[in-house]
């Protein structure tokens, strides 16, 4: 029988060098940001479980080793790392590789402002990628009733095809393809029955535009969204 943990019982550990703590069994990037510590993540936000663990924007060190801090849970006196140059200079390279990998043209994105993407980079300092830019072909796929997904903006996150289901539990997103030709597709029947609730939740599930609703620009006037600010800075 496995032993009963209290919710209330709380582990030490240190950030950087500082003493910490969190409940037990917290995931490691909770655990670090109730600490007062911020590190981006993106295929992973609070409430999205399991963690994915694909994009690895949320790497630090634990114990000597680089993990992907949301795949992870904090544990008694684990040594964590968080602030080192090298890994916020890993952190950022990924998520400049992002960038140049897909063909993000952020001025003219539905999503510019409610980004999560951008929010990242904006956050970590990143005005632009060190790594080539590929400018690969993909197509956009207007087939579906209402919704759209728009290639060229995919990280592959793999939020879509794992974490969303429609009201019957039923997953509408799937892979396609192989190696650099992989994309999203829908399944065109269940999401022309899906209410609308959850389409706005699949819209919604996507940390990028690459699902959007079709025919609907910004929804929210400039100067309203999330990361506006940081933008004309
Ligand atoms: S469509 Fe969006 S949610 Fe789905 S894998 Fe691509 S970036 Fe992730
Ligand atoms: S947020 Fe941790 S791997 Fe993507």
């Amino acid at each position: 029988m496995k032993p009963e943990i209290s919710s209330h019982e709380r582990v030490e550990f240190l950030i950087d060098g500082k003493v910490a703590s969190a409940p037990v069994g917290t995931n490691l990037i909770d655990a670090i940001r109730m600490n007062g510590v911020e590190i981006p993540t993106l295929c992973w936000s609070v409430g999205l479980e399991p963690a994915l663990g694909t994009c690895r924007v949320c790497t630090v060190r634990k114990n000597g080793r680089e993990v992907a801090g949301c795949t992870v849970q904090i544990g008694k006196g684990d040594v964590i790392e968080c602030g080192a140059s090298d890994l916020r200079n890993l952190r950022q390279g990924v998520t400049e590789l992002l960038f140049s990998e897909g063909n993000h043209y952020c001025p003219g994105c539905e999503k510019s402002g409610d980004c999560e993407l951008q929010s990242v980079a904006y956050d970590q300092g990143i005005t632009h990628s060190r790594f080539p830019y590929k400018f690969s072909h993909y197509d956009l796929d207007y087939s579906g009733k209402d919704l759209m997904i728009e290639r060229n903006r995919c990280i592959h996150c793999k939020r879509c095809t794992d974490l969303f289901v429609d009201d019957e539990g039923r997953k509408v997103f799937r892979f396609m393809g192989k190696g650099r030709k992989t994309v999203v597709e829908m399944d065109l029947k269940l999401e022309a029955e899906m209410s609308k609730h959850k389409k706005k939740e699949a819209v919604a599930i996507c940390p990028t535009g690459a699902i959007l609703f079709k025919g609907q620009g910004f929804d929210r006037p400039i100067g309203t969204r999330k990361s506006d600010s940081r933008s004309s800075k």
